[in-house]
């Protein structure tokens, strides 16, 4: 059985990658510092999963606690979720955020030297492509200048991991997420935001929940159909399923470069009014919604070209909008 370490296992991507490794028979070794997420999520794996993986509380930025979990496991595999990554609190705490996103990574990298982990599959963003020229976003649009610290972590982390794949016997995977929504069907894990989401789809539950008076549609005189923003909302579960191929094509050295690199979103567009929509429509119920006046930083409209990660990872998004709509709302409720 291959032992696959997950930094951020506990977080929202994180947790639904470790379910879909253990349903897949992989063993899973955790470590998360719980910075962002809850240990609770750890019984609520066993509870879909009827397996038990592993979790150490240790911070990357603790070299020494994180190679002790190497001596301990010997690694297969390695896919790295654990950062910060809220954008408008990076703005503010630019230290912090390079300190944990970039030390975190280097240690980890330190720790793939010295035990030998060839494999491995980095958690990276389209924000790193901007306001792209050219829809839909293909691998080989041009890296924009990040607007945010958040942003730069992630293009600096791509840059640092394929310098050091070029230099050694390194495989690794980087994988550009579109915007991940949704839960997993049983609606035990999902996404906790830290205080008031920034996300639109946790404002959009915690509004039909009450927990928020009014959603602001952030921007309605966006050159769009509607005036509204478009994204390309990606459903978590599928998300997860990517890394599991991505982590299998490495591991059976099916890979045909040591770095490549795949977005992962559905190809479509939506817009955030056509998204409030569906979410309606979904789940049978109003949200209190006003347009606001465009958030600082935010683009008009990016969605995937996810066609290389079909060719080549035989991967592709599979659920419709309303369906991860609908899993949002359903856990939600249990919170
Ligand atoms: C954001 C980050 C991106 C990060 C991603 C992770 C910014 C500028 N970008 O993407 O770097 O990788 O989250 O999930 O923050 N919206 C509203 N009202 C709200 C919240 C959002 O109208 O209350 C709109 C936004 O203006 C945007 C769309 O909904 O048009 C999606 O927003 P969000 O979920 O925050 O994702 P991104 O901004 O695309």
């Amino acid at each position: 059985m291959r032992k696959i370490l997950v930094t951020g296992g506990l977080g929202y991507i994180g947790s639904h990658t470790v379910v879909e490794l253990l349903e897949q028979n992989f063993e899973v070794v955790i470590v998360d510092d719980l910075s962002n997420s809850k240990q609770w999520i750890l019984d609520r794996i066993k509870k879909i999963t009827n397996k038990e993986p592993k979790w150490y509380n240790v911070d990357l930025k603790n070299s020494e606690n994180l190679n002790l979990v190497f001596e301990e496991n010997k690694i297969d595999g390695i896919i790295h979720f654990a950062a910060y990554k809220a954008v408008g609190e990076s703005q503010q705490k630019p230290v912090e955020y390079y300190e944990n996103n970039i030390i975190g990574l280097l240690n980890l990298l330190k720790c793939t030297q010295k035990y030998d982990v060839k494999s491995f599959i980095f958690s990276s963003s389209c924000t790193v492509y901007g306001q792209a020229d050219e829809l839909p976003i293909t691998e080989n649009a041009p890296l924009k200048k990040p607007e945010s610290v958040y942003g730069k972590t992630k293009q600096f982390g791509e840059e640092i991991i394929s310098d050091v794949a070029s230099i050694s016997n390194f495989n690794t995977i980087l994988l550009r997420y579109f915007n991940p929504i949704g839960a997993h069907p049983s609606a035990l894990i999902g996404e906790l935001p830290l205080g008031i989401p920034n996300n639109l789809i946790p404002f959009v539950t915690q509004t039909a929940a009450g927990i928020r008076k009014e959603l602001s549609i952030f921007g309605n005189d966006y050159p769009t159909l509607d005036g509204t923003a478009i994204r390309d909302y990606i459903y978590v579960v599928d998300l997860a399923k990517a890394h599991i191929k991505g982590l299998t094509r490495l591991l059976n050295n099916e890979n045909s470069s040591n770095i490549e690199i795949y977005n992962l979103g559905t190809g479509k567009g939506s817009s955030v009014k056509e998204v409030v929509d569906a979410f309606e429509n979904a789940n049978n119920l109003k949200v209190n919604y006003k347009y606001a006046p465009r958030r600082e930083g935010d683009i008009t409209s990016a969605y995937a070209d996810a066609s290389l990660a079909k060719e080549q990872l035989n991967w592709e998004a599979k659920t419709s909008l309303e369906e991860c709509l609908r899993t949002a709302w359903n856990w939600q409720k249990t919170l």
